[in-house]
């Protein structure tokens, strides 16, 4: 597994620094407020666990599964929506919690969905984000790093479903996803 990856790009060191600057930051915002926070699994899934540990105001969690992607390396621009939410948004603060925004494409489709269902408020926190490779107009509104448009894996991304579980952001090697 560790074979497969050609460089370590960010650190477990960096990430989880820069998880606890977005934690106190989002706490900041939701002063007062008892938001939603929605993780867009499956790739948000560590991200979420790690960054709600860094939250001080009173939140309540959902989870939405959502793939754009299957086992290619490219967005087939498809977003089914796998499993959908148990609670209700209209009225609510919604904090969407992803792992990376890559074209927009999930992220806009979520956003207007949750708008559909009438929430107060929507506001997305993405670790990372690779602007390079967007296809649809969508910004963050609190971003943890920028990547460059190199095929990453590791807190939550996968490449055909393995690597999720590495601690860090690595490069794969071009000859696992070349044949
Ligand atoms: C990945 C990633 C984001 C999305 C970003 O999910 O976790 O959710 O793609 O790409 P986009 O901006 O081009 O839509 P994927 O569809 O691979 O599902 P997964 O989270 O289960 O890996
Ligand atoms: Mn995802
Ligand atoms: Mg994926």
């Amino acid at each position: 597994m560790q074979n497969d990856i050609q460089e370590v790009l960010i650190s477990e060191e960096e990430i989880q620094k820069k998880i606890k600057e977005l934690g106190a930051e989002l706490s900041k915002v939701y002063e007062g407020r008892n938001p939603l926070v929605i993780c867009v699994l499956k790739g948000a899934f560590i991200f979420m666990a790690d960054l709600v540990k860094n939250m001080t105001v009173p939140i309540e969690l959902d989870f939405m599964a959502v793939s754009s992607y299957g086992a290619s390396t490219k967005s087939s621009g498809v977003v089914k929506i796998i499993k959908d939410l148990d609670v209700p948004v209209d009225g609510r603060d919604v904090l969407i919690v992803e792992d990376i925004i890559d074209s927009g494409l999930t992220l806009s489709h979520l956003i207007e969905l949750l708008k559909s269902r009438n929430a107060k408020s929507t506001c997305v926190c993405t670790l990372f984000d690779k602007p390079a490779r967007r296809t649809v107009n969508l910004e963050a509104d609190y971003t943890g790093f920028t990547l460059p448009d190199a095929f990453v894996v590791g807190y939550g991304l996968d490449y055909a479903e393995y690597y999720r579980n590495l601690p860090y952001i690595g490069i794969l090697k071009p000859e696992i996803y070349s044949h």
